[in-house]
């Protein structure tokens, strides 16, 4: 794992859409895994930037989303289909049709999980996943006790999670479930990179940085991915005991 502090969220942007650029640039049909929340809004400003500049052609992207929630139309502005096409799709001008969002709404959700896994094997797997950290710790929906092998599977949110999210559905209740690819779907990505920023993220970073790996702190599974880039500005690294260093070939 490499935890680099950044002095600010936008130097993390930065940092962490170098990385994931870096990575895309590698192949001529790149496959990009998506998360939603605050976190990543930096890095896709930083992408379509460098999209718009001509500093990376991502015409051939394929995306992959971590996760949706049970009940939402994919045009509904609190779906994460909407927010996909709103903070991904749209500003990097992709094909829509090669940007994947688990299916929320329907019949069979189970198969609906099933094809997900399929299409994303077919698609060659995720060269880049990019990640946010929940406060309690989760990845993707994987809330705390999630098996470290799962794969894209229907969730219940805790209820820190669905607090957390209030702020995105105003009036409106947060949905209770999820489906979210599995703690082993995301460690199947070739390249990982987790943003994050924010004092209420200290305790989740020093846990799944420095902490034992447990199924308690589903973020702590990073620990065993062989590239895992963990991108954090110095409020949320505030609890970090060890020395990290940058890694080398990086310039900040
Ligand atoms: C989103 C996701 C979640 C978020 C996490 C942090 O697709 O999978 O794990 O990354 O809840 O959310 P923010 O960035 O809003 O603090």
């Amino acid at each position: 794992m490499d935890v680099i502090i950044c002095k600010d969220p936008a130097e993390v942007g930065r940092t962490a859409a170098r990385r994931v650029m870096e990575i895309l640039r590698r192949t001529s049909q790149p496959v990009l895994g998506v998360a939603t929340g605050s976190s990543p809004l930096d890095l896709y400003h930083e992408l379509a930037r460098a999209v718009g500049a001509g500093e990376v052609d991502l015409s051939n992207l394929s995306c992959f989303a971590l996760d949706e929630y049970i009940g939402l139309e994919p045009n509904d502005p609190n779906s994460y289909a909407d927010t996909i096409r709103q903070t991904v799709t749209e500003p990097l001008h992709l094909d829509p049709a090669r940007v994947h969002v688990p299916r929320g709404i329907g019949e069979d959700l189970d198969q609906g999980c099933r094809d997900y896994e399929e299409a994303i094997r077919v698609a060659g797997g995720v060269d880049v996943q990019i990640l946010g950290i929940g406060a309690n710790g989760h990845l993707g929906f994987n809330e705390p006790g999630s098996s470290f092998g799962g794969r894209t599977h229907l969730q219940r949110l805790t209820e820190q999670t669905r607090e957390d999210n209030q702020r995105f559905f105003g009036d409106r209740d947060v949905p209770t479930h999820c489906v979210t690819q599995g703690l082993g779907t995301i460690m199947d990505a070739r390249h990982l990179v987790l943003v994050a920023m924010g004092e209420n993220k200290a305790d989740a970073i020093a846990a799944a940085c420095e902490g034992p790996v447990t199924a308690m702190c589903p973020a702590s599974i990073l620990q065993f991915h062989p590239d895992a880039w963990v991108v954090v500005d110095r409020a949320a690294a505030s609890k970090l005991h060890h020395h990290w260093v940058e890694p080398v070939g990086v310039t900040q």
